[in-house]
């Protein structure tokens, strides 16, 4: 089955089918699949599960890349792209 990763808006990246996931050191983690049948990787860098996302993300009012882009596009935001 082909691995599919979607980016949930200002959340995780919810990643569906069969995949390994490696530490830095070349260590498999183990991911294991939510009731939702994905695994939650976390996007906003504030997880204290990392690499797996524990809810932060909405505490901290995360605003994914795509939107702060956009901002920045139409000049509503500075230069680090935060809105
Ligand atoms: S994306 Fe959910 S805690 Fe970071």
């Amino acid at each position: 089955m082909a691995v599919t990763i979607k980016v949930r808006k200002d959340g995780p990246y919810l990643v569906d089918g069969e995949f390994t996931l490696i530490d830095h050191e070349g260590n498999v983690i183990e991911a294991k699949p939510g009731k939702n049948g994905n695994v939650s990787l976390c996007r906003c860098g504030a997880s204290s599960r990392k690499p797996f996302c524990d809810g932060t993300h909405s505490r901290i009012g995360f605003k994914g890349a795509e939107e702060a882009a956009a901002a920045f596009d139409a000049g509503k935001a500075g230069t680090s792209g935060q809105v």
